[in-house]
């Protein structure tokens, strides 16, 4: 080991001020953070966006008081690294956030996660590799009534959703049936149900689409018969984090079975927590569960590779959804830039250990 392995950067977490709450974005989340970082030895704080100033000597911090509660400023220096949790896509995409983020890299300091990705541009990269191309299903920009009617020839059903959705906000599934009388099925999703419009004609179809999507820009992608337990879907959700060598790898691996009424398996949308072991033993046996396991692992570091490379940027850490048909064949469904929290205790310890671990890489990279 050498002295550089012992070098403990100052690790700032990077958000956006709010007049109500001090700052935005989840605090538990940031809670965690910085209660890891600590016990790791490392000095973490939050910090805003208004508030990180490249040309001082010191920066307004915030840190959590577990004893009092609290959340408190004090005065810190300046981050070696800078962990970008801008929470949400209008925010960041402001030219004074993207100037400030700038003049941070500028001056030298590592900059861990750079944006959110955009729907259409990972199945654009997705698309550019051999190893990665053949797990994504079919994707097109939806801009037209006729593109529409073009994609449902080839592949009768599809889903229908935003490029910058989350948490299965907009979603909708589409199933077109030519022998029906109403041959066109289209299911929106609300909060935790969905509702089921039919019609007989695509004019029809489209106005009650462009209803629900005004003028928000959607892909539109062929529907996977995903594997299902208790007549109910579920996907995997896959959590990769660069190491302390700088190299991907896969933090954990969970499961969502899909509520009973929903098109998607999001649990606020009454989709559950699951163990993928079980689920992918029960459908497929022992042995050729082990081996979907590892094949899963291995796809997700693949789409992260590739994912990075498409970007242009090094990341350090993605989430990706992946569903498993009947089959046992592995889809990519899409790749978050800022994770969520995994309610899993062990994926989630080693992930928020892991922030530390690849910062202290990112940091040692930069000092040669
Ligand atoms: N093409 C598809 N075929 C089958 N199920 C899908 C498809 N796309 C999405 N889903 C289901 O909907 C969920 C949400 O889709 P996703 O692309 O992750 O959007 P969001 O950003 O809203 O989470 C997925 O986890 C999966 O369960
Ligand atoms: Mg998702």
């Amino acid at each position: 080991m050498s002295l550089h392995d012992d070098f403990k950067p100052v690790i700032a977490v990077l958000t956006m001020h709010d007049d109500q709450r001090m700052f935005r974005g989840n605090h538990q989340n940031f809670q965690d953070i910085i209660q890891t970082g600590e016990s790791m030895g490392y000095v973490v704080y939050i910090v805003t966006v208004r508030d990180l100033n490249v040309a001082g000597s010191t920066v307004k911090g915030y840190i959590y008081n577990k004893g009092s509660g609290k959340w408190t400023s004090q005065s810190f220096p300046l981050p070696h690294v800078l962990y970008n949790r801008i929470p949400n896509r209008e925010d960041e995409r402001k030219p004074s956030v993207q100037r400030k983020i700038a003049e941070c890299m500028e001056s030298g300091i590592e900059l861990y996660n750079p944006f959110f990705f955009n729907k259409w541009n990972l199945f654009e990269w997705l698309k550019k590799s051999k190893s990665t191309q053949n797990l994504i299903p079919y994707t097109r920009r939806m801009r037209s009534a006729s593109a529409l009617a073009t994609v449902l020839k080839s592949y009768p059903y599809l889903y229908l959703k935003p490029e910058s959705g989350k948490a299965g906000k907009g979603i909708m599934m589409l199933k077109f049936q030519e022998k029906d009388r109403l041959p066109y099925r289209l299911k929106v999703q609300s909060s935790r149900k969905s509702t089921t419009y039919k019609t007989a004609t695509l004019a029809k179809l489209w106005a009650r689409i462009r209803r629900e999507t005004g003028h928000t820009p959607y892909i539109m992608q062929q529907g996977i018969e995903l594997a299902s337990s208790r007549k109910r879907p579920f996907d995997l959700r896959v959590l990769v984090q660069k190491n302390s060598k700088g190299q991907w790898s896969v933090t954990g691996v969970g499961a969502r079975l899909a509520g009973s009424r929903s098109i998607t398996t999001h649990v606020p949308r009454g989709g559950s927590v699951e163990d993928p072991e079980k689920l992918l033993t029960e459908l497929f046996g022992e042995e050729l569960s082990n081996t979907l396991m590892k094949r899963v692992k291995s796809t997700s570091l693949m789409i992260a590779r590739q994912v990075e490379r498409g970007s242009g940027h090094t990341l350090g850490e993605m989430s990706m959804d992946l569903g498993v048909d009947d089959l046992g064949e592995i889809w990519f469904f899409e790749a978050n830039a800022k994770p969520m929290k995994f309610d899993e205790p062990q994926i989630r310890r080693r992930s928020l250990e892991r922030i530390f671990h690849y910062s202290a890489y990112l940091a040692r990279q930069s000092k040669r």
